[in-house]
């Protein structure tokens, strides 16, 4: 007999997650409270693969997006490797089991201690971000007797045009370099035997939506890697980055797998590399919802109407950082006309405003709400702002909901100030 839908979806009027009912979830585990679907995650890792099956390649799932232990274990069951963006992503990488060689580590300002750690493990690649990180790691490798794997950042100069916030391929952001240096400093390395360069990494930013600045990226890095091995330098592999949007907004068009790595494989194989890929949002973020309970309803003098639960901007930040929207939906809706009004939670600032103006069926307190796509850059990027503890967070694993992490106490926060 066939399973429940995977995903979220209404049955009998309540929204279910794999089969489990979301009421029954914030019965047992309150809210707020971050609910994953692992059979979704299941789907979509593999719908995400599949184009990718003719060209020799691995998938390095970015960390940053989702980085609760149980969703990188998941993820390492499926088959992934994993890209990690500090040395915290690292020691939880290997925590999750991953092997050093199936960890890639990118990131804009690595310390002397994380690129220590990195040159003890002998990880698949150190994604070098300058000239300046790439000799200190040459020290670093020399001084500890090792030889050290590590790609080349190019920053192609190409606009993602994707929210600026998190577009990271221009010329005028701190990411990477240009291909011009890139060029100068592959050479140079030639000449350290303490390095190994085995790759050129590019990534343009995140939420892209068209092909055309993926496929535009991956030619320019390209060009280069073949240009850099004519001379003799022996390439392994080309990293592509993350970036694949998701449609958050029901009209939304954004890119299919299928359509990503037709702008990206051309160039792959004209280049004969293996294929790297750090897919974060594609992956995670539909897989997640915030679901919430409302602790208020109010109308102000102005005619304006609030739905205030008790999520707030520090559990998902998004719609206060990028002006982000998300879906919201009622878990169990009352019948009746819809009404319009503002999402907001409790948090002391009027950015807590997890959706404006919105069309939701009569509510009354008690009642729960969920965020939807809020699987990834959603509780990773949760805070204590207003001492809220972080909300605890559910995995729907094979049809059983499991508390994967718990919510965090008061003695918790306390526990670190002297
Ligand atoms: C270097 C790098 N790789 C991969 C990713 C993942 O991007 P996304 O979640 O958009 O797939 C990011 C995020 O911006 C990144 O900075």
């Amino acid at each position: 007999m066939a399973g429940p839908v995977a995903g979220f979806v209404y049955d009998n009027g309540i929204l279910t997650c794999d089969g489990v009912a979301l009421p029954d979830i914030a019965a047992s585990a309150g809210t707020p409270v971050y609910v994953y679907s692992g059979a979704l995650l299941a789907e979509r890792y593999q719908a995400f693969e599949a184009p990718f099956a003719g060209v020799p390649h691995t998938l390095h799932y970015a960390i940053k997006a989702n980085a609760t232990l149980a969703i990188l274990r998941r993820l390492r069951e499926l088959g992934a490797s994993a890209d990690a963006n500090s040395g915290g992503e690292i020691e939880l990488a290997l925590a999750a089991g991953f092997e050093p060689r199936a960890i890639v580590f990118t990131g804009v300002g690595k310390t002397r201690a994380e690129l220590e750690r990195a040159v003890a493990l002998d990880l698949a690649a150190v994604n070098v971000e300058s000239p300046g990180e790439l000799s200190r790691i040459a020290a670093l490798a020399t001084a500890a007797g090792r030889t050290v794997r590590v790609a080349v950042r190019v920053n192609p100069d190409v606009d993602a045009g994707t929210h600026p916030h998190i577009a990271t391929g221009s010329s005028a952001t701190k990411f990477g370099m240009s291909i011009a240096d890139a060029r100068a400093l592959v050479r140079e390395m030639s000449a350290r035997p303490a390095v190994r360069v085995v790759g050129l990494h590019v990534h343009i930013g995140s939420q892209i939506t068209t092909p055309e600045p993926i496929a535009r990226a991956v030619d320019l890095v390209t060009d280069l890697a073949r240009s850099l091995m004519s001379e003799g330098v022996p390439l392994e592999h080309l990293d592509a980055g993350g970036g694949l949007g998701i449609a958050y907004r029901p009209d939304q068009t954004t890119l299919s797998p299928e359509a990503y790595a037709a702008a990206i494989l051309p160039a792959i194989r004209r280049s004969g590399l293996r294929l790297l890929l750090e897919p974060g949002r594609w992956l995670i973020g539909p897989c997640g919802v915030l679901l919430t309970e409302v602790v208020d309803l109010k109308s102000q003098a102005g005619g304006e109407r609030f739905v205030i639960v008790d999520a707030g901007m520090n559990d998902l930040i998004r719609p206060a950082l990028y002006g982000a929207w998300h879906r919201i939906d009622a878990a169990h809706p009352r019948p009746g006309s819809p009404v319009r009004a503002d999402v907001v939670g409790p948090v002391c600032e009027t950015a807590d405003t997890l959706g404006a103006q919105r069309d939701l069926p009569p509510l009354e307190v008690g009642d729960l709400l969920v965020v939807r796509d809020a699987g990834a850059y959603g509780a990773v990027m949760a805070s204590n702002y207003n001492r809220r503890p972080l909300a605890a967070e559910v995995l729907v694993d094979r049809g059983h909901a499991r508390l994967v992490r718990r919510r965090q106490t008061a003695a918790d926060l306390r526990q670190w100030d002297e």
